[in-house]
């Protein structure tokens, strides 16, 4: 279908940028799928953009003759901004934002009853697994789709993120929260959640083998230094790349016991420490670039105590936020002793 075209000075606020949009020396000044806001629609003003191209509503996309209908509509991603709040403020996901966000997940969580038989045991033995693989099928989907997947792989996406720490219902649950380094030993049981997920996803019929073998390799690493086997990008399925960076997305940002949770600007950093050679570069970068977009307008406290909101996030910088503080812009990229440490909502 046509994509959407609008004129910036007029009626940009709140639209959904579908396409990067470059600066003149060919920098992308802002990242596709930003919300469009104040500061954004000054920045094009100043640079003489005056169209731009946005997502159309899916009331905009189901009047198209055209049958060419994007996989992503503007509620879409809306429905995830407010979820990726939500979760990087600490607090739960309602089930019934899921539907807006994507009918795939929804269903797969609340209606597939052969799944939800599987995720309840998971529930049951521990609440922090479920929650997690909750949270990391919500970050699946999102990427997958970002990736253009058809439903039907999202569906098996999903299965297999839902499933991926079936196996932690075999790891004894004082190891599971220890809240001190695991020894030696420990971490060898811990690693066989992977193996025994897998002998498990055996006696469901209804999965496939592509998803089985997911939830085996989702600790795996493209350098080789995953396990339970150590093997290398090239034989690592798609699922499985997936699982690898939202499951320690969420671990990251997510409060535990024995640790913190890092704002999803820490986490950002944290993947670019880590070595990006450990995860699928391309995905990565997609899955980095536009769930920092997600955090645009969203309320932050710095560490000087100080409440602001989020104006705009660089393409090229997305640990160094713009942040707006009672109508003042604050560059932190230029501000290196400001840091946020906790997003409000
Ligand atoms: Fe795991």
């Amino acid at each position: 279908m046509e994509n959407k075209s609008i004129c910036v000075t007029e009626n940009a606020l709140d639209e959904i940028l579908i396409e990067d949009i470059f600066d003149n020396k060919g920098n992308i000044l802002i990242a596709k799928n930003a919300i469009m806001n104040k500061y954004s629609v000054e920045l094009l003003s100043r640079l003489n953009i005056k169209e731009i191209y946005v997502y159309p509503s899916k009331e905009e996309s189901r009047l198209s003759k055209n049958n060419n209908f994007p996989l992503i509509y503007k509620e879409n991603i809306l429905a995830m901004q407010k979820i990726a709040r939500r979760l990087a403020a600490g607090k739960g996901v309602a089930p019934d934002d899921l539907g807006e966000m994507s009918k795939i997940l929804s269903i797969e969580i609340n209606k597939n009853s052969k799944m939800i038989g599987h995720t309840g045991r998971i529930k049951d033995t521990d609440e922090y697994t479920y929650n997690h693989s909750v949270n990391v099928a919500i970050y699946s989907v999102y990427i997958g789709r970002l990736l253009g997947l058809d439903d039907g792989r999202l569906r098996e996406l999903c299965q297999a993120a839902l499933l991926h720490d079936i196996g932690k219902a075999k790891v004894p649950k004082d190891i599971l929260n220890k809240k001190g380094k695991l020894t030696k030993e420990e971490f060898s049981i811990v690693k066989k959640h992977t193996i025994d997920g897998y002998v498990l996803s055996k006696g469901m019929s209804f999965l496939t083998e592509e998803v089985r073998e997911a939830i085996l390799c989702h600790h795996e690493r493209e350098d080789g230094s995953g396990y339970p086997y150590g093997i290398k990008g090239r034989k690592i399925n798609l699922y499985a790349k997936i699982l690898a960076i939202t499951d320690v997305y969420d671990a990251l940002t997510s409060e535990r016991a024995y640790k913190k949770k890092s704002t999803p600007f820490d986490a950002i950093e944290e993947f670019y420490n880590m070595g990006i050679n450990k995860f699928s570069r391309p995905i990565l970068n997609i899955f980095l670039k536009n769930i920092s977009q997600l955090y645009v307008n969203s309320k932050v406290i710095l560490n000087d105590g100080r409440v602001g909101k989020i104006e705009f996030i660089p393409p090229k910088d997305l640990t160094f936020p713009i942040i707006n503080i009672h109508g003042e812009y604050i560059d932190l990229s230029t501000n290196p002793s400001l840091k946020i440490i906790g997003i409000v909502e």
